[in-house]
């Protein structure tokens, strides 16, 4: 009895490793899925590696947006695309194919995954007067009036867009306000290394003033 069941134990141990070997070989396998769909439907306007282009496309690896984008925002950002900017939907591509982009993107990452404590962050509370105020004199050259993104000339994107607005939390545009995106126009705006060092209420006023676009 004993003897068998310390059998079934390794019998038991060895499956489990034969299975995270596997399951390793069909992430590497996913991941250059991920690729090859990435380049045929994506890179044309994402660019090679999704580094991005200013005024055209963001980057989808680079490190801050990586660590603070859940596999949600991904999952429907891709599937639906962002409906009045040149992000189309990509839900003809169906589930499995967009999760290997996705981990094709994922397999840049460089910084922890922050994406649940992000999105659990309280929501924005404040004065959408004051947040139209700072939006009008320090984000809207990039960003545009309203929010519209590109297609107002800037190199920001559509922040004031539903498509986006309804996908993030409170938290991951708080946070992307105060720590920015490296190596893009996104700098951060919060500390003494901030572009303007808002306060965290400013931040809020801003984030409560994008809220109210949507509407
Ligand atoms: C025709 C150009 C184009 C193609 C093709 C395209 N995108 Fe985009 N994508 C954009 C633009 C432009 C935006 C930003 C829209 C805005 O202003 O908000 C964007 C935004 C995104 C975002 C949100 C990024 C952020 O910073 O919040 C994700 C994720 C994304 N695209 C993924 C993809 C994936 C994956 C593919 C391929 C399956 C793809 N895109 C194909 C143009 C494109
Ligand atoms: C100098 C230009 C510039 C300024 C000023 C600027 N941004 Fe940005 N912002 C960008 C760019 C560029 C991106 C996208 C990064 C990329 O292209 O990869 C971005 C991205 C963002 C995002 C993420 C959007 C997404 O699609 O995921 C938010 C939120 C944001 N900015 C908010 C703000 C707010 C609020 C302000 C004003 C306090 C501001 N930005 C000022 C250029 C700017």
């Amino acid at each position: 009895m004993r003897k068998k069941s310390r059998l079934t134990y390794l019998a038991l141990a060895i499956a489990a490793s034969c299975t995270s070997g596997s399951a390793l070989a069909t992430d590497n396998e996913m991941i250059k899925q991920g690729e090859q769909l990435f380049n045929q439907n994506c890179m044309v306007c994402h660019q090679a590696d999704a580094i991005g282009k200013p005024g055209f496309a963001p980057s989808l690896t680079n490190p801050e947006f990586l660590s603070i984008a859940s596999d949600k925002f991904f999952m429907s950002t891709i599937r639906d695309g962002r409906p009045g900017t040149s992000m189309i939907p990509f839900f003809y591509l169906g589930r499995n194919k967009v999760k290997a982009i996705v981990a094709y993107l994922r397999s840049h990452t460089k910084l922890p995954d922050r994406s649940a404590e992000v999105d659990a962050q309280p929501d924005a509370h404040g004065d959408p007067r004051l947040g139209e105020q700072w939006y009008n004199y320090i984000c809207s050259t990039c960003h545009g009036a309203n929010g519209d993104g590109y297609l107002a000339g800037g190199t920001g994107t559509a922040i004031g867009n539903p498509g986006f607005l309804n996908k993030v939390s409170d938290g991951f545009i708080r946070t992307t306000i105060k720590e920015g995106r490296s190596n893009t126009r996104m700098l951060g705006f919060s500390g003494s290394t901030g572009l303007a060092n808002l306060s965290d209420q400013e931040i809020d006023d801003i984030i409560v003033y994008l809220r109210q676009l949507s509407k």
